[in-house]
Protein backbone atom coordinates (compact mmCIF):
# COMPACT_ATOMS: atom_id res chain seq x y z
CA UNK A 1 0.00 0.00 0.00
CA UNK A 2 0.73 3.73 -0.60
CA UNK A 3 2.59 5.64 2.25
CA UNK A 4 1.13 8.80 3.17
CA UNK A 5 2.79 12.10 3.36
CA UNK A 6 2.73 13.65 6.40
CA UNK A 7 3.72 17.25 7.45
CA UNK A 8 5.78 16.32 10.25
CA UNK A 9 7.70 20.19 10.90
CA UNK A 10 6.51 23.31 9.81
CA UNK A 11 8.66 26.83 9.92
CA UNK A 12 8.39 30.93 9.10
CA UNK A 13 11.21 33.65 8.49
CA UNK A 14 10.06 37.06 7.32
CA UNK A 15 12.25 40.38 7.76
CA UNK A 16 12.33 42.56 10.68
CA UNK A 17 11.43 45.48 9.13
CA UNK A 18 7.86 46.75 9.05
CA UNK A 19 6.14 49.03 6.26
CA UNK A 20 3.17 50.54 7.53
CA UNK A 21 0.16 51.87 5.56
CA UNK A 22 0.72 55.21 7.00
CA UNK A 23 4.28 54.80 5.53
CA UNK A 24 3.04 54.37 1.62
CA UNK A 25 0.65 56.75 2.48
CA UNK A 26 4.03 59.16 2.16
CA UNK A 27 5.09 57.77 -1.16
CA UNK A 28 1.66 57.29 -3.12
CA UNK A 29 -1.67 58.86 -3.34
CA UNK A 30 -3.78 56.46 -0.79
CA UNK A 31 -4.39 55.89 2.45
CA UNK A 32 -5.03 53.95 5.59
CA UNK A 33 -8.53 53.82 5.61
CA UNK A 34 -8.51 53.19 2.20
CA UNK A 35 -6.26 49.93 2.34
CA UNK A 36 -7.65 48.79 5.08
CA UNK A 37 -11.10 49.06 4.35
CA UNK A 38 -10.58 47.71 1.00
CA UNK A 39 -7.61 45.27 1.46
CA UNK A 40 -7.26 44.17 5.54
CA UNK A 41 -3.78 45.01 4.93
CA UNK A 42 -2.36 47.37 7.89
CA UNK A 43 1.34 46.26 7.44
CA UNK A 44 3.54 44.32 5.57
CA UNK A 45 7.57 43.02 6.45
CA UNK A 46 9.91 44.29 3.44
CA UNK A 47 13.27 42.33 3.24
CA UNK A 48 16.81 44.10 4.19
CA UNK A 49 19.60 44.45 1.43
CA UNK A 50 20.79 41.63 3.25
CA UNK A 51 17.77 39.19 3.12
CA UNK A 52 16.97 37.67 -0.32
CA UNK A 53 14.24 34.96 -1.36
CA UNK A 54 16.99 32.09 -0.80
CA UNK A 55 17.60 33.52 2.71
CA UNK A 56 14.10 33.71 3.80
CA UNK A 57 13.75 30.08 2.56
CA UNK A 58 16.69 28.75 4.11
CA UNK A 59 15.77 30.53 7.52
CA UNK A 60 12.39 28.97 6.80
CA UNK A 61 13.10 25.64 5.75
CA UNK A 62 15.94 25.21 9.19
CA UNK A 63 12.92 25.71 11.63
CA UNK A 64 11.36 23.29 9.37
CA UNK A 65 13.72 20.70 10.06
CA UNK A 66 14.12 21.73 13.52
CA UNK A 67 10.26 20.84 14.39
CA UNK A 68 10.22 17.64 12.11
CA UNK A 69 13.45 16.44 13.99
CA UNK A 70 15.25 15.72 10.60
CA UNK A 71 18.67 16.03 9.32
CA UNK A 72 18.84 17.39 6.42
CA UNK A 73 21.15 14.63 4.85
CA UNK A 74 18.14 12.63 4.74
CA UNK A 75 16.05 14.82 2.50
CA UNK A 76 15.17 13.41 -0.70
CA UNK A 77 13.58 16.29 -2.39
CA UNK A 78 13.14 19.91 -2.17
CA UNK A 79 10.77 22.47 -3.84
CA UNK A 80 11.00 26.01 -3.73
CA UNK A 81 7.68 28.04 -5.10
CA UNK A 82 8.44 31.29 -5.59
CA UNK A 83 7.69 33.88 -8.47
CA UNK A 84 10.65 36.26 -7.26
CA UNK A 85 13.34 33.51 -7.51
CA UNK A 86 17.05 34.32 -6.76
CA UNK A 87 18.13 34.12 -10.30
CA UNK A 88 16.26 32.70 -13.72
CA UNK A 89 18.51 29.87 -13.16
CA UNK A 90 20.06 28.51 -11.32
CA UNK A 91 16.85 27.20 -8.69
CA UNK A 92 16.40 28.44 -5.58
CA UNK A 93 15.92 25.69 -4.15
CA UNK A 94 19.85 24.14 -4.91
CA UNK A 95 20.77 27.19 -2.99
CA UNK A 96 19.03 26.35 -0.54
CA UNK A 97 19.83 22.70 -0.91
CA UNK A 98 23.52 23.73 -0.53
CA UNK A 99 22.81 26.18 2.22
CA UNK A 100 21.28 23.21 4.67
CA UNK A 101 23.71 20.53 3.39
CA UNK A 102 20.85 18.43 2.22
CA UNK A 103 23.56 16.65 0.12
CA UNK A 104 21.39 13.94 -1.14
CA UNK A 105 18.05 15.46 -2.39
CA UNK A 106 16.88 16.81 -5.44
CA UNK A 107 16.07 20.21 -5.79
CA UNK A 108 14.02 22.54 -7.58
CA UNK A 109 11.73 25.89 -8.11
CA UNK A 110 8.11 25.82 -8.71
CA UNK A 111 6.11 29.00 -10.66
CA UNK A 112 2.93 28.41 -10.49
CA UNK A 113 2.93 32.17 -8.61
CA UNK A 114 0.69 32.45 -5.84
CA UNK A 115 -0.94 28.85 -5.85
CA UNK A 116 2.97 27.27 -5.97
CA UNK A 117 2.51 26.45 -2.20
CA UNK A 118 -0.35 24.31 -2.87
CA UNK A 119 1.02 22.84 -6.28
CA UNK A 120 4.31 22.09 -4.88
CA UNK A 121 2.54 20.18 -1.56
CA UNK A 122 0.82 18.09 -3.87
CA UNK A 123 4.02 16.97 -6.30
CA UNK A 124 5.93 16.37 -3.10
CA UNK A 125 3.17 14.14 -1.30
CA UNK A 126 2.45 12.67 -4.89
CA UNK A 127 6.50 11.92 -4.56
CA UNK A 128 6.26 10.49 -1.25
CA UNK A 129 3.24 8.33 -2.46
CA UNK A 130 5.01 6.97 -5.02
CA UNK A 131 7.53 5.28 -2.96
CA UNK A 132 10.73 6.67 -4.37
CA UNK A 133 10.84 9.61 -1.85
CA UNK A 134 10.75 9.32 2.03
CA UNK A 135 11.02 12.81 3.39
CA UNK A 136 10.64 16.30 1.29
CA UNK A 137 10.80 19.53 1.93
CA UNK A 138 8.23 22.12 0.22
CA UNK A 139 9.13 25.82 0.71
CA UNK A 140 6.93 28.98 -0.25
CA UNK A 141 9.19 32.41 -0.68
CA UNK A 142 9.18 35.52 -1.90
CA UNK A 143 10.81 39.00 -1.74
CA UNK A 144 8.05 40.29 -3.86
CA UNK A 145 9.22 43.90 -3.01
CA UNK A 146 11.87 43.76 -5.36
CA UNK A 147 9.15 43.82 -8.47
CA UNK A 148 6.81 45.95 -7.04
CA UNK A 149 6.61 49.28 -8.91
CA UNK A 150 6.70 51.72 -5.43
CA UNK A 151 5.03 54.58 -7.69
CA UNK A 152 2.13 52.10 -8.34
CA UNK A 153 -0.42 52.16 -5.61
CA UNK A 154 -2.12 49.74 -7.36
CA UNK A 155 0.05 47.11 -6.14
CA UNK A 156 2.85 48.40 -3.86
CA UNK A 157 -0.23 48.31 -1.23
CA UNK A 158 -0.16 44.63 -1.40
CA UNK A 159 2.24 42.77 -1.40
CA UNK A 160 5.00 41.96 1.50
CA UNK A 161 8.34 39.35 1.78
CA UNK A 162 8.66 36.57 3.92
CA UNK A 163 8.89 32.62 3.59
CA UNK A 164 7.30 29.51 4.84
CA UNK A 165 8.12 25.93 5.12
CA UNK A 166 6.73 22.14 5.87
CA UNK A 167 8.48 18.86 5.62
CA UNK A 168 6.54 16.13 4.74
CA UNK A 169 7.23 12.52 5.70
CA UNK A 170 6.35 8.61 4.35
CA UNK A 171 4.44 6.94 6.93
CA UNK A 172 1.89 3.61 6.24
CA UNK A 173 -0.68 5.03 8.60
CA UNK A 174 -3.96 7.42 7.37
CA UNK A 175 -3.17 10.98 7.59
CA UNK A 176 -1.19 13.98 5.65
CA UNK A 177 -2.07 14.83 2.43
CA UNK A 178 -5.38 13.80 1.52
CA UNK A 179 -6.23 15.16 -1.48
CA UNK A 180 -5.67 18.33 -3.70
CA UNK A 181 -6.79 19.66 -6.65
CA UNK A 182 -4.83 21.68 -9.81
CA UNK A 183 -6.11 24.25 -12.01
CA UNK A 184 -4.65 26.48 -14.18
CA UNK A 185 -5.78 29.15 -17.27
CA UNK A 186 -3.70 30.47 -19.30
CA UNK A 187 -6.26 33.06 -20.85
CA UNK A 188 -5.96 35.33 -18.50
CA UNK A 189 -2.24 35.00 -18.29
CA UNK A 190 -2.40 39.08 -19.25
CA UNK A 191 -4.15 39.67 -15.91
CA UNK A 192 -1.30 39.45 -13.40
CA UNK A 193 2.48 39.16 -14.98
CA UNK A 194 6.08 40.74 -14.94
CA UNK A 195 6.06 40.96 -18.60
CA UNK A 196 9.97 42.13 -18.78
CA UNK A 197 13.80 39.88 -17.89
CA UNK A 198 11.95 36.82 -19.73
CA UNK A 199 12.73 35.31 -22.56
CA UNK A 200 9.64 37.09 -24.78
CA UNK A 201 11.07 40.66 -23.31
CA UNK A 202 14.82 40.15 -22.51
CA UNK A 203 16.16 43.29 -20.01
CA UNK A 204 17.05 46.12 -22.49
CA UNK A 205 17.22 50.13 -21.10
CA UNK A 206 13.34 50.24 -23.16
CA UNK A 207 11.84 46.74 -20.82
CA UNK A 208 13.49 49.11 -17.87
CA UNK A 209 11.84 52.67 -18.86
CA UNK A 210 8.84 50.68 -19.64
CA UNK A 211 8.93 49.25 -16.27
CA UNK A 212 8.06 45.97 -17.40
CA UNK A 213 10.13 44.24 -14.84
CA UNK A 214 7.70 45.04 -12.60
CA UNK A 215 4.34 43.19 -11.34
CA UNK A 216 1.70 44.50 -14.18
CA UNK A 217 -2.09 43.58 -12.16
CA UNK A 218 -5.47 44.20 -13.61
CA UNK A 219 -6.33 44.10 -9.90
CA UNK A 220 -10.44 44.38 -10.40
CA UNK A 221 -10.37 41.48 -12.76
CA UNK A 222 -7.86 38.83 -10.56
CA UNK A 223 -10.63 39.94 -7.29
CA UNK A 224 -13.16 38.34 -9.62
CA UNK A 225 -11.99 35.44 -10.83
CA UNK A 226 -10.23 34.79 -7.20
CA UNK A 227 -14.02 35.00 -5.58
CA UNK A 228 -15.45 32.61 -8.29
CA UNK A 229 -12.34 29.42 -8.22
CA UNK A 230 -11.62 29.63 -4.25
CA UNK A 231 -14.71 27.88 -3.24
CA UNK A 232 -14.96 25.28 -6.25
CA UNK A 233 -11.41 24.34 -5.80
CA UNK A 234 -12.29 23.60 -1.88
CA UNK A 235 -15.46 22.11 -2.57
CA UNK A 236 -13.92 20.06 -5.07
CA UNK A 237 -10.79 18.91 -2.94
CA UNK A 238 -13.02 18.39 0.42
CA UNK A 239 -15.03 15.99 -1.94
CA UNK A 240 -12.30 14.45 -3.28
CA UNK A 241 -10.45 13.67 0.71
CA UNK A 242 -14.60 11.60 1.02
CA UNK A 243 -15.13 14.81 3.57
CA UNK A 244 -17.98 17.32 3.92
CA UNK A 245 -17.22 20.91 4.68
CA UNK A 246 -18.87 20.34 8.44
CA UNK A 247 -15.82 17.98 8.96
CA UNK A 248 -13.06 20.53 8.18
CA UNK A 249 -11.55 22.07 11.02
CA UNK A 250 -9.86 25.25 9.87
CA UNK A 251 -9.85 26.68 6.01
CA UNK A 252 -6.18 28.75 4.97
CA UNK A 253 -6.59 30.55 2.22
CA UNK A 254 -3.93 32.86 0.57
CA UNK A 255 -4.15 35.72 1.95
CA UNK A 256 -4.51 38.55 -0.83
CA UNK A 257 -7.42 40.19 -0.11
CA UNK A 258 -9.61 40.42 3.33
CA UNK A 259 -12.96 41.43 0.76
CA UNK A 260 -12.19 37.73 -1.37
CA UNK A 261 -11.79 35.85 1.81
CA UNK A 262 -15.29 36.75 3.05
CA UNK A 263 -16.70 35.95 -0.21
CA UNK A 264 -15.25 32.75 -0.59
CA UNK A 265 -16.29 31.66 3.22
CA UNK A 266 -19.92 32.92 2.04
CA UNK A 267 -19.43 30.53 -1.26
CA UNK A 268 -18.55 27.86 0.95
CA UNK A 269 -21.49 28.39 3.59
CA UNK A 270 -19.09 28.83 6.41
CA UNK A 271 -18.58 30.81 9.28
CA UNK A 272 -15.37 33.56 8.20
CA UNK A 273 -13.93 32.86 11.82
CA UNK A 274 -13.32 29.14 10.54
CA UNK A 275 -10.81 31.10 7.85
CA UNK A 276 -7.51 31.65 9.21
CA UNK A 277 -6.55 35.24 8.59
CA UNK A 278 -3.20 37.43 8.81
CA UNK A 279 -3.28 39.69 5.75
CA UNK A 280 -3.23 42.22 7.99
CA UNK A 281 0.14 41.94 9.25
CA UNK A 282 1.72 40.67 6.57
CA UNK A 283 -0.20 41.79 3.17
CA UNK A 284 -0.03 39.50 0.13
CA UNK A 285 3.38 37.27 0.77
CA UNK A 286 2.19 35.25 -2.52
CA UNK A 287 3.00 31.55 -2.09
CA UNK A 288 4.57 31.88 1.41
CA UNK A 289 1.22 33.26 2.70
CA UNK A 290 -0.21 29.79 2.89
CA UNK A 291 2.84 28.29 4.82
CA UNK A 292 2.85 31.90 7.12
CA UNK A 293 -0.53 31.51 8.35
CA UNK A 294 -0.07 27.60 8.89
CA UNK A 295 2.80 28.38 11.18
CA UNK A 296 0.54 30.95 12.88
CA UNK A 297 -2.67 29.04 13.48
CA UNK A 298 -0.62 26.13 14.92
CA UNK A 299 1.03 28.61 17.42
CA UNK A 300 -2.27 30.17 18.24
CA UNK A 301 -3.64 26.78 18.77
CA UNK A 302 -6.04 26.81 16.19
CA UNK A 303 -4.68 23.94 14.50
CA UNK A 304 -3.96 20.87 16.29
CA UNK A 305 -2.90 17.27 15.71
CA UNK A 306 -5.98 15.73 13.97
CA UNK A 307 -7.03 18.33 12.57
CA UNK A 308 -8.29 18.16 8.79
CA UNK A 309 -7.03 21.60 7.28
CA UNK A 310 -8.09 23.21 4.05
CA UNK A 311 -5.49 25.54 2.21
CA UNK A 312 -6.55 27.39 -0.45
CA UNK A 313 -4.64 29.48 -3.32
CA UNK A 314 -5.23 31.20 -6.62
CA UNK A 315 -2.32 33.67 -8.49
CA UNK A 316 -1.02 34.63 -11.76
CA UNK A 317 -0.88 32.17 -14.58
CA UNK A 318 -4.00 31.80 -13.99
CA UNK A 319 -3.50 29.52 -11.36
CA UNK A 320 -5.49 27.95 -8.50
CA UNK A 321 -5.97 25.14 -5.71
CA UNK A 322 -6.57 22.89 -2.99
CA UNK A 323 -5.15 20.82 -0.89
CA UNK A 324 -6.85 18.84 1.83
CA UNK A 325 -4.62 17.13 4.84
CA UNK A 326 -5.11 16.16 8.19
CA UNK A 327 -2.84 17.56 10.33
CA UNK A 328 0.18 15.56 12.01
CA UNK A 329 3.12 17.10 13.87
CA UNK A 330 6.74 15.83 14.26
CA UNK A 331 7.28 11.89 14.48
CA UNK A 332 7.38 10.53 18.09
CA UNK A 333 10.44 9.31 19.53
CA UNK A 334 13.06 11.11 16.86
CA UNK A 335 15.77 13.18 18.30
CA UNK A 336 16.24 16.94 18.57
CA UNK A 337 17.77 18.64 15.24
CA UNK A 338 20.42 21.88 15.32
CA UNK A 339 19.73 23.83 13.18
CA UNK A 340 22.54 26.24 13.69
CA UNK A 341 24.90 23.16 13.81
CA UNK A 342 23.59 22.06 10.15
CA UNK A 343 24.15 25.83 8.60
CA UNK A 344 27.58 25.75 10.11
CA UNK A 345 28.72 22.81 8.62
CA UNK A 346 26.59 22.94 5.46
CA UNK A 347 28.58 26.21 4.90
CA UNK A 348 31.83 24.42 5.65
CA UNK A 349 31.37 21.64 3.38
CA UNK A 350 30.00 23.92 1.02
CA UNK A 351 33.18 26.04 0.73
CA UNK A 352 34.97 22.99 0.59
CA UNK A 353 33.66 21.57 -2.59
CA UNK A 354 34.01 25.19 -4.20
CA UNK A 355 37.92 25.24 -3.25
CA UNK A 356 38.19 21.51 -4.22
CA UNK A 357 36.58 22.51 -7.78
CA UNK A 358 39.32 25.10 -7.92
CA UNK A 359 41.90 22.80 -7.42
CA UNK A 360 40.52 20.43 -9.83
CA UNK A 361 40.06 23.48 -12.64
CA UNK A 362 43.69 24.17 -11.83
CA UNK A 363 45.87 20.69 -12.10
CA UNK A 364 43.53 18.16 -13.46
CA UNK A 365 42.40 20.01 -16.83
CA UNK A 366 45.61 22.24 -17.57
CA UNK A 367 45.99 20.80 -20.80
CA UNK A 368 43.08 22.30 -22.16
O1 LIG B 1 -2.13 37.04 -5.14
C1 LIG B 1 -2.96 37.55 -6.13
C2 LIG B 1 -2.61 38.99 -6.30
N1 LIG B 1 -3.62 39.94 -6.61
C3 LIG B 1 -4.80 40.12 -6.00
O2 LIG B 1 -5.25 39.37 -5.20
C4 LIG B 1 -5.54 41.38 -6.41
C5 LIG B 1 -7.02 41.25 -6.34
N2 LIG B 1 -7.61 42.56 -6.42
C6 LIG B 1 -7.73 43.38 -5.34
O3 LIG B 1 -7.35 42.99 -4.24
C7 LIG B 1 -8.40 44.70 -5.53
O4 LIG B 1 -8.88 44.78 -6.87
C8 LIG B 1 -7.48 45.93 -5.23
C9 LIG B 1 -7.18 45.98 -3.76
C10 LIG B 1 -6.20 45.82 -6.05
C11 LIG B 1 -8.20 47.21 -5.62
O5 LIG B 1 -9.43 47.30 -4.91
P1 LIG B 1 -10.77 47.61 -5.70
O6 LIG B 1 -11.82 47.71 -4.70
O7 LIG B 1 -10.92 46.57 -6.77
O8 LIG B 1 -10.46 49.03 -6.30
P2 LIG B 1 -10.53 49.48 -7.83
O9 LIG B 1 -9.35 49.00 -8.57
O10 LIG B 1 -11.89 49.18 -8.36
O11 LIG B 1 -10.39 51.05 -7.63
C12 LIG B 1 -11.39 51.84 -6.99
C13 LIG B 1 -10.87 53.25 -6.86
C14 LIG B 1 -10.28 53.80 -8.16
O12 LIG B 1 -10.61 55.17 -8.24
P3 LIG B 1 -11.78 55.67 -9.21
O13 LIG B 1 -11.35 55.25 -10.57
O14 LIG B 1 -13.01 54.97 -8.73
O15 LIG B 1 -11.77 57.12 -8.98
C15 LIG B 1 -8.80 53.65 -7.96
O16 LIG B 1 -8.06 54.60 -8.71
O17 LIG B 1 -9.81 53.31 -5.91
C16 LIG B 1 -8.66 53.90 -6.48
N3 LIG B 1 -7.47 53.28 -5.92
C17 LIG B 1 -6.90 53.72 -4.78
N4 LIG B 1 -7.19 54.72 -3.95
C18 LIG B 1 -6.40 54.89 -2.88
C19 LIG B 1 -6.80 52.21 -6.37
N5 LIG B 1 -5.77 51.94 -5.55
C20 LIG B 1 -5.80 52.85 -4.57
C21 LIG B 1 -5.02 53.09 -3.43
N6 LIG B 1 -5.35 54.11 -2.61
N7 LIG B 1 -3.95 52.30 -3.12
Amino acid sequence: MSPYAHITGWGMAVPERVLTNHDLAQIVDTSDEWILERTGIRERRIASDEQTTASLATDAALKALEMARLNPANLDLIIVATSSPEYIFPATACLVQDRIGANRAGAFDLMAACTGFIFALNIAAQAIRSGDVRSALVIGAETLSRLVDWKDRNTCILFGDGAGAFVLQADPQRGGLLSAVMRSDGSGSDLLSVPGGGSRHPATLETVEQGWHYIQMKGREVFRFATRVMAQATQEAVENAQLTMEDIAIIIPHQANMRIIEAAARSMRVPIDRCYVNIESYGNTSTASIPIAACEAVQNGRLKPGDPVVFVGFGAGLTWGAAVAQWTGPFPGTRPGLPVRYRIYARLRSLLKRLLRRIDALFLWSDD
